[in-house]
């Protein structure tokens, strides 16, 4: 059913959706830390680099928030999200028999566990480059004229969706075999959900935080 396929694609991006809003309270937690990953250099056209809202703090952040909201995952997976664990409880190795939760196919499969310490740096690479992509965003933004915090759609909605996917292809050798591939290939509605339903999603969270005075625009 569709409406399963587009909980299975949030929750399957998850740790970049995390690892993407977590430079908010991560700047809360460690507010002495805020050195800009640009180092203050103006560009050629007069402008920062970056701006100092992209920090050194909000990638590591990012990539510690993407790893423990992935191992959480792990342990927690069970119902429409069994399998859905990065591979945490058991998966099948598809040359064995068919690939899937380990639960699903009795007999005749290799099960493959991952290890916590190995989903946790899947999930930090991820989070990692989703921060990555936010901040090479930025860099647009500026050349653009654009300033900190002036909003600029899609880019700022969809900027870590790219870079968030390309460590999901870079860290799946983390996980077992074919695990990362198989799952965002599962359904077609899955990678639509994660392009075409992030700018929807990250709209009304940013607009949460507001209301909530973590941010401090809406958008
Ligand atoms: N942040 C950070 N380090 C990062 C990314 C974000 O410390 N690498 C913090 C900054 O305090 C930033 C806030 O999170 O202001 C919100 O992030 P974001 O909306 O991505 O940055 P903007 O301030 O809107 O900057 P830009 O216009 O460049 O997108
Ligand atoms: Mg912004």
């Amino acid at each position: 059913m569709a409406w399963q396929h587009i909980l299975q694609a949030l929750w399957l991006f998850l740790p970049a959706f995390v690892a993407n809003m977590s430079p908010v309270f991560v700047a809360k937690l460690l507010p002495w830390w805020k050195a800009p990953i640009d180092g203050g250099r103006i560009h050629k056209d007069g402008k920062r680099v970056l701006g100092p809202g992209k920090t050194w703090r909000g990638l590591v952040g990012g990539g510690f928030s993407g790893g423990l909201t992935a191992v959480a995952m792990g342990h927690f997976a069970t119902g429409i999200f069994a399998g859905w664990d990065f591979g945490m409880q058991g998966y099948c190795l598809e040359s064995a028999g068919g690939a899937g939760p380990r639960g699903d196919i009795a007999v005749g499969c290799d099960a493959v566990v991952a290890a916590w310490w190995a989903v946790f740096l899947f999930g930090f690479i991820v989070g990692f480059l989703a921060l990555v992509g936010d901040a090479v965003k930025s860099y647009f933004k500026r050349r653009r004229g654009k300033e900190r915090g002036a909003p600029w759609f899609p880019f700022d909605q969809l900027d870590f969706v790219v870079f968030g996917l390309i460590g999901y292809l870079i860290a799946a050798p983390l996980l077992p075999a074919d695990w990362v591939w198989a799952h965002l290939t599962d359904h077609w509605l899955i990678l639509t959900t994660i392009v075409a339903g992030t700018p929807a999603l990250h709209l009304m969270v940013n607009r949460i935080g507001y209301w909530l005075k973590l941010k401090e625009v809406p958008w």
